[in-house]
């Protein structure tokens, strides 16, 4: 793959360009539908606090709330838009473009806000929004590996450059590992059957693909909760392929420190890992997570929540997108200096 870095953001940019990935070449996606956008004016309701402000997407996805946001801020106000998939980046950046340099769209993780932050020589921003997993377009694009209901190779890496693959894990990882993460990622009850049924498949020949390990979870689950071991069992494997709750960690802790008083962070959710993140984050304790161990440290962070119950999408949105069901909204800002 090729990359290529793109002064896009002049006013923000002071020549250190080279650590951060802005831009990639890929296929063309069509554009119409690359994702629809959940909560979209309730996210952007909640972290916009300065219209003029500097503010981070850091799940860029198609460009859905950072279009928002750009219409919601007055010329003055710029948007970073994070991805660590590069066809995102494509698709966003071109369907975009009529914002100019008030949108920089960065290749990178949000894990890493802090290094993109510095080579933007950012030092404050008045906002992050999170909106956690994975797009419809990944989902739907059956060779990435992401679903159950498409046949494909067994994936699942939003950034297909390196690092381990769905594959490698479920044919390399012991028995007993297996169990655990679909246990701590899945809420999967049935996680040792299936991880049993995993080692018996992988000892003939090796799950390679979306089906292979869809059959090994069919086989042991009772057939009216075949969709929901499917669901539980594709989010553990692509939560720890991707690193999900080390990059949430990772970002809420490093962002707070370039947070301006004031400043806010919304988050929008979709399972019960992230929300226990999300929420000790905002009362103020520092999140860690490390070995597959969800920890949480001294309070260290002062917040005001500005959605004590959270926010969930009305009946209307859900009839309209199904995948906003399970979406919920958290924001707060920063008291402390
Ligand atoms: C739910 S989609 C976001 C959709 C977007 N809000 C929109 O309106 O189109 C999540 C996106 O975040 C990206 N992503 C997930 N984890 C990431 C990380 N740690 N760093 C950067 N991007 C990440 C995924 O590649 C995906 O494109």
């Amino acid at each position: 793959m090729d990359f290529r870095v793109e002064r896009l953001f002049s006013p923000l940019l002071s020549g250190r360009t080279d650590r951060v990935r802005v831009m990639s070449i890929t296929q063309n996606i069509p554009e119409n539908e690359y994702h629809v956008p959940v909560l979209r004016e309730e996210a952007v309701g909640c972290v916009v606090n300065d219209t003029s402000g500097v503010y981070v997407d850091g799940t860029l996805g198609g460009g859905g709330h950072s279009e928002a946001l750009l219409e919601r801020l007055s010329e003055d106000g710029r948007v970073i838009g994070i991805d660590r998939d590069a066809e995102a980046i494509d698709s966003a950046r071109k369907r975009l473009s009529r914002f100019g340099d008030r949108l920089c769209c960065i290749h990178d993780r949000f894990g890493r806000i802090d290094a993109v932050l510095d080579t933007l020589s950012i030092r404050r921003i008045d906002g992050l929004l999170l909106d956690l997993g994975v797009s419809s377009r990944q989902i739907d694009a059956a060779r990435r590996g992401f679903s159950y209901s498409k046949e494909g190779p067994l994936d699942m890496r939003m950034d297909g450059r390196s690092g381990l693959t769905a594959a490698d894990i479920v044919n390399g990882w012991p028995e007993k590992k297996l169990s655990d993460l679909f246990f701590v990622f899945g809420e999967e009850k049935k996680s040792r059957q299936i991880a049993r049924r995993i080692v018996y498949m992988r000892e003939k020949t090796p799950l390679e693909s979306t089906t292979d390990l869809a059959d090994a979870v069919r086989a042991c689950t009772p057939a009216r909760w075949h969709i929901k071991s499917l669901s539980r069992i594709f989010q553990a494997l692509r939560i720890a392929v991707n690193g999900e709750m080390e990059e949430l960690a990772d970002c809420l802790v490093k962002i707070y420190p370039s947070l301006k008083t004031g400043g806010r962070v919304a988050v929008i959710m979709y399972h019960g890992l992230e929300s226990r993140v999300v929420k000790r984050y905002f009362r103020g304790e520092e999140p860690s997570f490390t070995r597959s161990e969800l920890a949480f440290g001294q309070k260290r962070f002062d917040f005001r929540s500005l959605t004590p119950r959270g926010i969930r999408a009305s009946e209307s949105e859900i009839r309209k997108n199904p995948r906003a069901r399970s979406a919920v909204l958290r924001a707060a800002e920063k008291r402390g200096g």
